[in-house]
């Protein structure tokens, strides 16, 4: 796919922000196409949420103003990402088909008057929305603004779980594909358990509300049926928009780590991957956790580029209190996304709304106009990004992954855990957040991918593996991976079935360690952990309870010196073929779990550039066959200093760069080596 129409990498980076002229009369355009171009912007998403606008009644289509919108981009040098308005059926539509309207567990339907009311199994739905987008295609596909296809809008966002009765006849033809007979089912789900044994697929349900815990495997099996069907909706949307215009990139809007959908799976269908990202400014973790989200986007396809196809300039509205991006703030967690790769970055939405739920959340173009010192930002930043930016063509560098999957993540935080309260994106920011401090770049990888090409990887709690999954890692460290293991891996397959003997299933062998029984701690508790040489840090939430094992080539490196279970093993260093694996049987502090860090080489690779990082400020180093290039953002209000590990030139500030690196209040700068 030629993507240059787009950005791309190395290409100019894109900027701007969904466009919504349905919600402002005509003459309101030329203005916004105007400040369009002062601001930077090129490009901008239309048509989101207009099907009533695009299909004012139900066969009969509007395009026109559309159109004049196009042509007034065009006219800019503007470009469209044009959007499927499938997200927001109108309400002549559920009006007329009711049952177009998704059924929540409790059978309780909802209504329209706010957006993604859609059951996505209805085929009244699947007819409607296919002929929209097939309109839509015919009329403005060809337009010379048209540069990019959106789909839809956050596909299973407000309602991802349907429970009518399409669903119920969809999830049973999907379980009739998947498991052939009825006694296969049953045997996958553990029927014989509380008398769940099915005598035909027609008894099947959804998992509508039940008294107690629902049946594991029907949970897991639900949550794949869904990000299938919803997937499924998809490609219908791309195939009819590809037919039209093949040789313009694809995407749908991705949320990071959103439970719902299989994000790996739906990646590979994506010419460009793209995800809206709202960091709480209020939270002083937010760059981590974004950084987190964007190398989580960056590793779902690594074949193709990736952008921010939302943030904000400001404020959201849609937190309890929604505090304000300080100055400096949203140019710096732009940065960010372009750091990490992104190919551009854009924003929710142009123009402030003056009316509808969404009127006080901020814009590029805020409610008090140009006088806004947000405009100013947005424009600065635009200008910038307008300049020639080789450090767009290097590649970001990422020895290490944290290993992520979403089957895992739906069995991990299934009803029946023995700690409710442990979430996979937790696991994967205990693990994360250490190695950001220290200016180490993760990517994610899925544990089916091919591995051998990190030096390192991280496993927080991988636990649903299937065979062929832990197979993977055991091989890609038997060839000389290192693997930082933690607890609660290998324990289920992927019906959630629990793999017999000492935990670790089919990881059992890379496990230096049995692991007899896992307690979790209760609230507030801190257990003492001593390492080899006598020193102790601290361990929380989660022990397992293990047994040293003779057998395998390893070493105890740390024990739990309090409690009940003093004297077990809490982490262990194992050899398995040409490879390690540090096996970390416990939540370690921060500290704690550096110190396995530090011994793994790919994992400290850039400690010295840490220690020239002050607390707050985030670096990221990308190489291209010329140069290096040092991201250096300020995430901080205050002045800051950082040590430069060589000189250098900043792009950005246009000045040399000797060993003291002086950053202003949320600055920026782009060290090239
Ligand atoms: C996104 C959505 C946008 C807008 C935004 C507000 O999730 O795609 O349409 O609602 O949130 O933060």
């Amino acid at each position: 796919m030629e993507l240059s129409a787009v950005g791309g990498p190395g290409q100019r980076l894109l900027y701007g922000g969904d466009y919504n002229p349905e919600q402002w009369p005509p003459e309101v355009w030329e203005e916004d196409v105007r400040l369009m171009r002062e601001a930077g912007v090129n490009m901008v998403t239309v048509g989101v949420f207009a099907w009533a606008h695009l299909e004012p009644a139900e066969g009969t289509f509007d395009f026109g103003w559309l159109r004049q919108v196009l042509d007034l981009l065009a006219g800019a040098g503007i470009d469209a990402d044009l959007a499927t308005p499938t997200a927001a059926p109108p309400p002549w539509l559920t009006t007329r088909y009711p049952d177009v309207l998704p059924v929540d567990d409790h059978g309780n339907r909802y209504s329209h008057g706010s957006r993604q009311h859609f059951c996505v199994c209805n085929p009244t739905y699947r007819r409607l929305a296919g002929r929209i987008v097939q309109q839509l295609a015919a009329e403005l596909g060809d337009h010379p603004a048209v540069r990019m296809w959106h789909a839809h809008n956050e596909y299973a966002c407000h309602v991802p779980y349907c429970y009518c009765d399409h669903h119920a006849t969809a999830f049973r033809n999907w379980l009739e594909r998947r498991y052939g007979t009825i006694n296969t089912l049953n045997d996958a789900w553990g029927g014989a358990f509380w008398s769940q044994h099915y005598s035909d697929f027609a008894e099947v349900l959804p998992p509508r509300m039940t008294p107690a815990h629902a049946n594991p495997g029907q949970l897991l099996d639900y949550k794949r049926f869904t990000s299938e069907a919803f997937l499924e909706e998809f490609l219908e949307e791309k195939k009819v928009l590809k037919a039209v215009r093949p040789d313009i990139p694809l995407t749908t809007n991705f949320m990071g780590f959103r439970k719902p959908l299989d994000y790996f799976a739906w990646a590979r269908e994506m010419d460009v991957v793209s995800t809206d990202n709202y960091p709480d400014p209020a939270d002083p973790d937010s760059p981590a956790l974004s950084a987190m989200h964007y190398d989580l986007i960056r590793s779902l396809n690594k074949n193709v580029p990736w952008m921010v196809m939302e943030q904000t300039t400001s404020r959201v509205n849609w937190r309890e209190r929604n505090v304000p991006k300080s100055p400096g703030q949203m140019r710096g967690l732009s940065y960010q996304a372009l750091a990490r790769g992104a190919s551009g970055v854009l924003f929710f939405q142009w123009r402030a709304s003056r009316a509808g739920a969404e009127k006080f959340h901020s814009a590029l173009l805020p409610h008090s106009g140009v006088a806004s010192p947000v405009w100013a930002e947005v424009a600065g930043l635009g200008r910038e990004l307008a300049r020639p930016a080789p450090w767009a063509a290097s590649e970001v560098l990422a020895r290490a992954a944290v290993v992520f999957s979403w089957p895992n993540w739906w069995a991990v935080e299934s009803t029946v855990s023995p700690a409710h309260d442990l979430t996979l994106v937790e696991q994967a920011r205990w693990m994360y957040l250490p190695l950001y401090r220290r200016c180490v770049t993760l990517d994610f990888a899925s544990p089916a991918e091919d591995l051998t090409r990190y030096d390192a990887l991280l496993v927080p709690s991988l636990y649903l593996v299937t065979q062929d999954e832990a197979a993977n890692i055991r091989a890609y460290v038997e060839q000389g991976g290192t693997a930082v293991i933690s607890f609660w891996s290998g324990i289920v397959d992927e019906h959630d079935q629990v793999y017999l003997g000492p935990y670790g299933g089919p990881l059992r062998p890379l496990i230096g360690c049995d692991i007899l029984d896992v307690a979790p701690l209760p609230p507030g508790d801190v257990a003492q952990v001593q390492w080899e040489d006598g020193t102790t840090t601290t361990a929380s939430f989660w022990l397992d309870i293990a047994a040293e094992r003779q057998d395998r080539n390893a070493t105890i490196l740390a024990r739990v010196t309090s409690g009940p279970w003093a004297g077990t093993p809490v982490v262990t260093r194992s050899q398995y073929g040409q490879g390690h694996v540090y096996y970390v049987g416990t939540r370690l502090d921060a500290d704690g779990l550096q110190r396995v860090y530090d011994l793994v080489p790919a994992l400290r690779g850039i400690a010295d550039f840490a220690a020239g990082r002050p607390e707050g400020v985030e670096r990221v180093v990308r190489r291209s066959p010329g140069h290096d290039y040092e991201f250096v953002i300020n995430h901080t209000d205050s002045d800051s200093k950082v040590l430069l590990a060589e000189p250098g030139y900043d792009e950005l500030g246009e000045r040399a760069a000797d060993g003291t690196l002086a950053l202003g209040r949320r600055g920026v700068a782009i060290i090239r080596h």
